[in-house]
């Protein structure tokens, strides 16, 4: 994977440049941008196309060769000296959730870009192609299941199941995908699963421990595992003056009990397992109606394998107990093992993050990345950020110039390294 290289340690770091970076992420942010400063690009929405044609215009106008696959993951590559090895690849996500920040996900496109951008201005000759990917649909917010691109490229998902997923609205993968690529210029289609030497992701750490230690990167370890389902309870729908409660089939009531018995199912006092009702959505949502279906999801995640199958597989039948009188239907919509990552590529980063002089810690991640697919595939590695107060998944996120700087120089000399 790696190969001795007689470039002088930092001389491509040297050509990433902080205002580049800073114009390109905020020409990004106007892209869905909300009122609160924030971004809705949802996954395969026009912005996302929008998106998508913007980071392809810039790509060619820079010479580097752009492609994408059956699902709509976009490639930008810079060709290596040496022909026939695979490329090293980076890169994140530029969809983002509906009321999203400015960083999830794309910075770590844009870093990606930056250092192909700076290996150019440098002149540099890598052995390997150096490829920079935006995989569609890691948020998992529109369509479940999340990371569809990175895990398609992994081969760990079915393109047909993918495709006919389908949004609250009802719109499926195929239609959306259909639109949101008219937006961008036709390209060339590749198969999923081309290899690739290593695999480095850049990101803001989304929580709050790299601020208060007052360090820069983060140098991270693997990710924790997590499982996602969801719950549709039906009842039936009747009179809320007149039907008296014991003849009633209320789907709010009954899901309330299952979140109540899910909550002490993951009760932990130590404070390590995750366990979010993201969406709870009460139909047909009228006050005078008797709910008679409620669409809810859970999100659990935990860093042991072992806790997250045990306590992962009692969910359903926690749930099935509880129906009566209503009914249930309980789908798992993602399931995802903890992954450690490559210790050499840990070891590229944290070497590159000393070497430039910035304050580091080794690191879980607590989020889900598409990383979390490629670790089984190539050496994996990630790099995280600060952002400020931890925020994330919020409008709010913020992270400094100088942060988003040091990232993609770090993940410059990561690259710059595997790519020989
Ligand atoms: C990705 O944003 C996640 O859910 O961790
Ligand atoms: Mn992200
Ligand atoms: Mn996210």
């Amino acid at each position: 994977m790696t190969h001795p290289s007689n470039r002088s340690f930092g001389s491509i770091a040297a050509h990433v440049s902080q205002d580049r970076l800073a114009q390109r992420l905020a020409d990004m942010a106007k892209i869905g941008a909300t009122e609160k400063g924030g971004v809705n690009r949802q996954a395969l929405s026009r912005e996302d196309g929008l998106a998508r044609a913007l980071l392809t215009s810039w790509a060619t106008a820079r010479g580097f060769a752009v492609s994408t696959d059956g699902i709509g993951n976009l490639y930008v590559r810079r060709e290596g000296s040496d022909p026939t090895l695979p490329p090293v690849m980076t890169g994140s996500h530029l969809d983002s959730q509906p009321t999203g920040g400015r960083y999830d996900g794309v910075y770590g496109v844009l870093a990606g870009f930056e250092v192909l951008e700076a290996l150019e201005d440098a002149g540099a000759v890598t052995r390997h192609p150096v490829e920079v990917v935006a995989w569609t649909n890691e948020e998992g917010s529109r369509f479940q299941p999340y990371c569809m691109g990175s895990a398609l490229f992994a081969g760990k998902m079915d393109l047909e199941m993918v495709l006919a997923c389908t949004d609250a609205k009802g719109v499926s993968v195929r239609d959306a995908l259909a639109e949101t690529l008219s937006l961008a210029p036709e390209m060339q289609v590749r198969d999923f699963g081309s290899p690739a030497a290593a695999y480095v992701e850049a990101h803001i750490e989304q929580g709050p421990r790299l601020e208060a230690e007052g360090k820069t990167i983060g140098v991270v370890q693997g990710i924790q595992g997590s499982r996602w389902f969801q719950v549709e309870v039906t009842g039936q729908e009747a009179h809320a003056g007149t039907t008296p409660h014991g003849a009633r089939k209320d789907a709010f009531q009954t899901a309330l009990k299952m979140v109540n018995a899910l909550n002490d199912l993951m009760h932990d006092p130590d404070d390590i397992i995750r366990c979010t009702f993201g969406r709870f959505e009460v139909l047909p949502g009228s006050p005078n109606t008797v709910p008679g279906k409620v669409i809810f999801t859970i999100d659990f995640r935990h860093p042991d394998a072992e806790l997250v199958k045990e306590r992962g597989d009692k969910v359903a039948p926690l749930i099935q107990s509880l129906a009566a009188p209503c009914e249930v239907v309980v789908k798992e919509t993602s399931t995802t093992a903890p992954v450690d990552f490559d210790p050499a590529v840990v070891d590229a980063v944290r070497e590159a993050a000393e070497g430039l002089g910035y304050a580091n810690r080794d690191m879980p991640s607590g989020a889900n990345h598409d990383a979390k697919f490629m670790a089984p595939r190539c050496p994996t590695g990630m790099i995280f950020i600060p952002c400020k107060d931890g925020i994330s998944h919020n409008e709010l996120e913020y992270a400094s110039p100088e942060h988003c700087h040091a990232g993609a120089a770090v993940l410059a000399e990561t690259l710059a390294r595997l790519a020989g």
